[in-house]
C-alpha cells in the first residue's frame, strides 16, 4: 500500500465541526467542517481576509470560538455555544404558541442547557495543546526583537515546565540544526537574521514541542520567491522525519499543489470546495475555485496564450434566494458549498 493510501485510511488528528468564529458582525469564519488524517497535508487556501489564520487560531485556543467543535485525537478541545443559545431562543419563542408541546420543548431546552455546560467544561478543560504548534504568518512581527534565538525558541518548553538548563539547552540546539541553523545563532537576535532564517527560527520554536500538528500559516508568503522553495523543503523534510501532519495555509493555489494531500478553499468565511488535490485540479466545480487556478501562470507559453483570468462575482453565479446553499458530496472525498440545483448540475458534470 502507497503512503499516500495509508494516510487515507489513518485516523482523524483534527476534526473541525461547524466552526463559527465571529468578531461582533464580522463572520470571519461561518460554518467550516474538515477533517486532517494522522500524517497528511491539508492544504487551506483562499484571498486575504476569508478567514484562513482566523481558523488557525481558533485550533491554537486564541479565541474563545463562537460556535462548533474542534476535536484531536477524539478528544474535544474547543466547543463554542452559540448554536445552542440559538435552539433555546427557538424553542422559548414556539412555547409562547405551540402549547401542546410544551413538555416536549421544555426538555429540549433543557438538553440544549446541558449541551452548553458540557461545551464550556470541554473548552476550559485546558488552555494549550503542546501537540498543536503553528508557524505565524509574519516572520519579523511573531518573533520579540529583544528575546534571544535560544530564548525564542525555548519558551514553549519553559512555559511548559521544563526547568533543567541542560535539557533547554540540548532541545534548542537540536531545533536548530534540524531546521537547517546552527548551535551558535541561539545567542543572536532576530534582526540579525534574513527573512528565510526567521522562518527557519519560527519553524524551530515550533518543532522543539515535538508536536503531532502544525499549522503553517502562510509561512512562505512574506519571503522571496528563491526562498520560498527552501522553506517548503524544510517543512517537508521535517513532515517526514518527525511523522508530522500539517495544515498548511496559503492564498494562492500554486503553492500548496505539490505539498498538499488535500485542498479546502475558502471564501468569505465559507468552506467553498474541498477534494484530494489531484481531484481538485483536474475537476475544480465551484466558480471561486476555477477562479484561482485561472490565476496561477504555466511554464507552457501555449497554455500562457490561451489563459484567461476568471473573475468570481458571486451575484451572478448563484441565486441562493429560495434554495439554499451547504456544502455537498458530489464525488466520495469531493465536496463543494452549492445548492441541489448546482449540485445536479456538478454532478452531471463529473458523470460526462
Ligand atoms: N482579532 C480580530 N478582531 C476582529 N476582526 C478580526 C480579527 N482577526 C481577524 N479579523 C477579521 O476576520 C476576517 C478574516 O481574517 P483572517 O486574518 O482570518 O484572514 P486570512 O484569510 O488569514 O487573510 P490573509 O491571507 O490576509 O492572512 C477579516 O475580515 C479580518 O479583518
Ligand atoms: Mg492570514
Amino acid at each position: 500500500m502507497s503512503e499516500r493510501a495509508k494516510v487515507k485510511e489513518g485516523e482523524t488528528l483534527l476534526k473541525v465541526e461547524h466552526l463559527c468564529q465571529y468578531f461582533k458582525k464580522n463572520k470571519a469564519v461561518d460554518d467550516v467542517s474538515f477533517e486532517i488524517k494522522k500524517g497528511e497535508v491539508f492544504g487551506l487556501v483562499g484571498e486575504s481576509g476569508c478567514g484562513k489564520t482566523t481558523t488557525g487560531r481558533s485550533i491554537i485556543k486564541l479565541y474563545d470560538i463562537t460556535s462548533g467543535n474542534i476535536y484531536f485525537k477524539g478528544e474535544r478541545i474547543a466547543a463554542g455555544t452559540l448554536s445552542y443559545r440559538e435552539n433555546i431562543k427557538e424553542a422559548r419563542q414556539k412555547l409562547k404558541t405551540e402549547t401542546a408541546k410544551k413538555a416536549e420543548l421544555e426538555n429540549y431546552i433543557k438538553a440544549q442547557q446541558e449541551e452548553i455546560k458540557a461545551a464550556k467544561r470541554d473548552h476550559k478543560k485546558r488552555r494549550f495543546y503542546t501537540d498543536i504548534q503553528m508557524i505565524f504568518q509574519d516572520p519579523i512581527a511573531s518573533l520579540d526583537p529583544r528575546m534571544t534565538v535560544g530564548q525564542i525558541i525555548s519558551e514553549g518548553l519553559v512555559i511548559n515546565g521544563e526547568k533543567d538548563k541542560k535539557v533547554i539547552e540540548k532541545k534548542v540546539y537540536e531545533a536548530l540544526e534540524m531546521v537547517g541553523l546552527v548551535r551558535e545563532h541561539a545567542g543572536r537576535y532576530p534582526h540579525e537574521f534574513s527573512g528565510g532564517q526567521r522562518q527557519r527560527i519560527g519553524v524551530a520554536r515550533a518543532v522543539v514541542m515535538e508536536p503531532e500538528l502544525i499549522i503553517a500559516d502562510e509561512p512562505v508568503s512574506a519571503l522571496d520567491v528563491s526562498i520560498q522553495a527552501q522553506v517548503i523543503n524544510l517543512l517537508d523534510d521535517l513532515r517526514e522525519k518527525m511523522g508530522l501532519t500539517v495544515l498548511f495555509v496559503a492564498h494562492d493555489l500554486s503553492v500548496v499543489k505539490y505539498f498538499s494531500d488535500r485542498i479546502g478553499v475558502m471564501y468569505y468565511g465559507k468552506m467553498v470546495e474541498l477534494a484530494d488535490s489531484d481531484e481538485l485540479f483536474l475537476h475544480p466545480l465551484h466558480p471561486y475555485t476555477r477562479s484561482l487556478l485561472s490565476a496561477i501562470p504555466m511554464p507552457d507559453p501555449e497554455y500562457e496564450k490561451q489563459r484567461k483570468r476568471i473573475t468570481y462575482v458571486p451575484l451572478k453565479e448563484h441565486d441562493y434566494s429560495v434554495d439554499k446553499p451547504a456544502l455537498r458530496e458530489i464525488l466520495p472525498g469531493h465536496f463543494v458549498h452549492c445548492n441541489q440545483a448546482e449540485f445536479d448540475k456538478y454532478r452531471a458534470s463529473v458523470q460526462e
